[in-house]
């Protein structure tokens, strides 16, 4: 049974078990006020066929009636008629007997109404015998029986049970079925409009679980749903879409990574391939003696060595790389007081700076303490190796400029490597750190290089839990940034 059904059938109970009650409680409300039981026994008869009297009153109302068909003499008889009134006093009716358009007795009570004006007519064939009239601000409900005194001489009498009632009471009785029709209307309208409401609240948003569900299950991660709510059920929906976000956004990653291991797998072969095609030309270079003299032999063979020497270069970056990226390169982190260290590393490089005519400048503020942070010693110089590397590199312009800067931000310490070569282009900015990545310019066999310098920078310095950026203007320079953790000795 679906929700939908079942909330239809609980709102429909509530509507049918509301119109039970509330008859109930109009039929007891009206025991209570009339504290009849009698004529509320009758109620419904009384009211639906329009009776106006109570079942003594109609007897006496048939006696008289009786009387004025066999004996209408009788009715002028005035101690019969005030024998009847007093019957029908007892039970709160009253007695008014008409000749032609005479009043020839009216129950003392109606004394003060002009019973003429007010009467019905004359009716010989006794249409409507039963009715309702208003006297002022009296209302009654009356039988009433025309008959001939006498048919030779033409005299018309007419015999009235007249019951005064309350015009409240008679409102309400005229209104009831008007009242019923419009409680069981707002009965009605309030239930369709709680369905309706249940419904979009609950029923509707259950149902986009489902096609999204179902859309899920069909590989489409994409259908979005959007929480109409902020209860229970606006919650599940929510979270329901932030698992398929989630999970749309893992298998992206995972396609990503396909992607990834297919060009991985490409431009390794590609860089394996042309010292390979190299090496496999000098030799059979040898093999064919084109290296008739030895100066020609040794080029020849330094050239297949340095193209080795390259080889084992790239297996060994690549093999460190994939170590890093599989998280399986431990990091031995220790406390390292940073400025003394760069200037190590940069003094251990000090030939190779001189030889290519680089002249570092050091931007260092003045440190009230000296500024430690956490690192592992190896990565860190593997790091400072490759930028500096790839400033000796690319720097091509007299005179070279290296500015090594040391700068303390918050909790973080900033190591800024500026140099003045050619820049890189903003096209290949965002893509420098990735694996393989070279620019065009870079890919002349003068500069050497397998792109993957950059790329091992980031993964340790991403593994130290700092970041690693560039800022470069073409023709101006490049800066390289990264950040490590400040290490706050709190003992
Ligand atoms: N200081 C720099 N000046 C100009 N271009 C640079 C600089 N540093 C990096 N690049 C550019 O970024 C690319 C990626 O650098 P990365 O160090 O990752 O690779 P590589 O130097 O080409 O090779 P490898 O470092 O593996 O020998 C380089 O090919 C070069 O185009
Ligand atoms: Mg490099």
């Amino acid at each position: 049974m679906s929700i939908r059904f079942r909330l239809l059938l609980s709102f429909t109970s509530v509507v049918v078990i509301s119109v039970i009650l509330f008859v109930l409680a109009a039929y007891l409300l009206s025991v209570a006020v009339t504290g009849d039981f009698r004529s509320i026994s009758s109620f419904y008869k009384i009211h639906l066929s329009l009776h106006p009297l109570s079942e003594e009153e109609e007897n006496l109302f048939l006696d008289m009636k009786y009387l004025a068909k066999h004996d209408p003499a009788q009715l002028k008889n005035r101690q019969i008629l005030e024998e009847y009134d007093y019957q029908l006093k007892m039970v709160q009716a009253m007695l008014v007997v008409r000749e032609n358009n005479k009043i020839l007795y009216a129950a003392p009570k109606l004394k003060d109404i002009n019973l003429d004006a007010v009467l019905p007519p004359y009716d010989m064939y006794n249409n409507t015998i039963r009715h309702t009239m208003n006297v002022g601000s009296h209302f009654f409900s009356y039988a009433k029986f025309d008959f001939y005194f006498s048919p030779e001489s033409d005299v018309k009498g007419s015999v009235f049970v007249l019951r005064e009632r309350s015009p409240f009471a008679e409102m309400i009785r005229t209104l009831l079925p008007l009242l019923i029709f419009v409680f069981v209307a707002i009965l009605l309208l309030t239930g369709f409009l709680l369905y309706r409401y249940v419904t979009r609240k609950i029923v509707h948003p259950l149902d986009q679980l489902r096609k999204s569900a179902e859309h899920i299950k069909d590989g489409d991660l994409t259908y979005e749903l959007k929480a109409s709510s902020r209860d229970e059920v606006g919650q599940l929906v929510q979270t329901f879409d932030q698992m398929r976000e989630k999970l749309h956004q893992s298998v992206q990653l995972q396609l990503h990574y396909e992607d990834n291991r297919k060009q991985l797998l490409s431009n390794i072969s590609h860089d394996l391939r042309t010292p390979i095609t190299t090496i496999k030309g000098y030799a059979e270079g040898i093999r064919d003696g084109v290296t008739h003299t030895q100066e020609k032999l040794d080029k020849y063979v330094a050239a297949i060595h340095t193209r080795a020497s390259d080889m084992e270069r790239l297996v060994d970056e690549l093999l460190f790389y994939s170590k890093l990226d599989l998280n399986k390169e431990p990091f031995s982190f220790e406390q390292v007081e940073l400025s003394p260290f760069l200037h190590r590393i940069v003094s251990e490089l000090s030939i190779e700076l001189d030889n290519h005519a680089v002249e570092v400048r050091w931007d260092e503020e003045k440190q009230p303490q000296p500024l430690f942070v956490l690192a592992d010693r190896e990565k860190l110089k593997r790091v400072l190796m490759n930028l500096l590397d790839n400033a000796l590199k690319y720097m091509n312009q007299q005179p070279k400029q290296l500015t090594i800067g040391i700068k303390r931000l918050e909790d973080q310490v900033m190591v800024v490597l500026k140099d003045n070569g050619p820049g890189i282009h903003p096209d290949s900015l965002p893509y420098i750190f990735e694996r393989f990545y070279r620019e065009e310019a870079s890919r002349s066999p003068s500069v050497r290089g397998s792109g993957l310098g950059l790329a091992i920078a980031r993964q340790i310095i991403e593994g130290h839990g700092g970041e690693i950026w560039a800022n470069s203007e073409p023709g101006k320079g490049t800066t390289i940034c990264f950040t490590l953790k400040n290490f706050v000795d709190r003992r």
